[in-house]
């Protein structure tokens, strides 16, 4: 029997469906990734092409969204010659900018007009960029803490507005990822049917779940960073409140990941330079967190940091050494909603209350039915 997560009266971590910490040291089962379908923005490169490759690889269908068009076919023709990909394997490429609406309307779109079950089950919201201009020599299009034309010597000609193109990535794309998510996945059914002719992994329960990415700049602060910090930060504001309710409202399961720095072509120069000599967290670290979070279908509103592999003694009594791990994957974040104050206390309650009032309304609906003639 699982422990209640709290005994505490304002803990609503159970009311709200968030799952206990997650075991990183425990070892997943990756074959329920066969015939899910994962849509993933910013799949072309990084972390999203190495979900894709891992993911394809244990049989999910793909549908991959970029601005990189070339990467991004480069990437989904690599995928379909794999010795390892089936010929009923859906992957696609479609270009979408994560800042245009119908951009990302038309990718879910796609999504569901090319998975063999018209329905999505899972969405990684991976799009993202970061400032790379030197901080040094700030231009127009640069640097949102370093407002451009400081010199005090020309005039008071006040500074262009800063562009602020990271948060339309960072948040408004992913924004506009999750929104549709929300929309999307709760209309996958949940249950099918199974029949003697239809393969295991479309029988199973379906999932529903949204992968979130943050960063340790979601965690703590990076200089000169400002908008992708910001950015990162609202991502976990966003993991935050979505956790309170996505799931009791959707069905709809929320994770997180928060990389440290990763050698991907996201990472500017001035930061591997800073970085020199210093260990840097893997892609495999992060697509090791991704994928336990895609697979474990019980686990929901956690957060995941990823960091360098560091090595890991475990102890008996007195000092004793029964075993050595290399770990990169370490729960982050957990308590939220163990320990609330009486505004979330209070509307959470009454959202619950509300659902079972629908539930009841339901039922007395079908009863008057069923007594009055009417047949569904
Ligand atoms: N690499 C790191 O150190 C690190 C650490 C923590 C978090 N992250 C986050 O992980 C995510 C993936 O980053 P990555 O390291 O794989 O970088 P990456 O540059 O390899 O991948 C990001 C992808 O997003 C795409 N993209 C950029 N703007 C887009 C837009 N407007 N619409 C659609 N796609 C767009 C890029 O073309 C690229 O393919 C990002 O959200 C990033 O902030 C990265």
């Amino acid at each position: 029997m699982v422990a209640p997560l709290r005994n505490d009266p304002w803990s609503v971590a159970d009311m709200v469906g968030m799952s206990h910490p997650v075991d990183c040291s425990k070892p997943y089962d990756t074959s329920t990734l066969a015939g899910k379908t994962i849509l993933i923005t910013g799949g072309a490169s990084g972390f999203g092409a190495a979900f894709a490759r891992h993911w394809a690889q244990h049989g999910a269908h793909l549908i991959i969204g970029d601005v990189n068009d070339r990467a991004g076919e480069e990437l989904v023709a690599e995928l379909r010659s794999a010795p390892s990909t089936a010929a009923s394997q859906v992957i696609v490429y479609q270009h979408c900018d994560v800042t245009s609406w119908p951009d990302q309307v038309a990718l879910f779109q796609t999504a569901i007009s090319s998975s063999p079950t018209h329905s999505l089950d899972a969405v990684v919201a991976g799009a993202g960029i970061i400032e790379k201009g030197n901080p040094l020599t700030p231009s127009p299009t640069s640097t949102f803490d370093l407002p451009y034309n400081l010199d005090p010597s020309t005039n008071n000609t006040p500074p262009p507005p800063p562009p602020l193109h990271i948060l339309a990535v960072n948040l408004t794309g992913v924004m506009y990822t999750t929104h549709l998510a929300l929309y999307h996945l709760p209309r996958n059914n949940p249950n099918p049917n199974p029949t003697p002719s239809t393969p295991q992994s479309s029988t199973r329960p379906r999932d529903r779940h949204i992968l979130l990415l943050s960063s340790i700049a979601g965690l703590t602060p990076l200089p000169h960073q400002t908008e992708y910090t910001t950015s990162k930060h609202a991502i976990m504001g966003l993991f935050r409140a979505l956790r309170g309710t996505a799931w009791q409202a959707h069905g709809v399961r929320v994770n997180v990941l928060a990389p440290y720095f990763v050698d991907t072509p996201l990472l500017p120069v001035a930061g591997r330079v800073l970085l020199a000599g210093v260990p840097l967290g893997e892609v495999g670290g992060v697509v090791d967190a991704g994928t336990r979070l895609m697979v474990e279908g019980g686990v929901r509103g956690r957060a995941l940091g990823v960091g360098p592999g560091v090595r890991v003694v475990d102890g008996g009594g007195g000092g004793r050494v029964e075993g050595e791990r290399r770990q990169a994957v370490w729960e982050i974040y957990g308590h939220d909603y163990e320990r609330v104050e009486t505004f979330v206390w209070r509307y959470l309650a009454v959202m619950n209350l509300m659902r079972g009032i629908k539930g009841w309304v339901g039922v007395v609906t079908d009863m008057w039915g069923i007594c009055f003639g009417r047949r569904r």
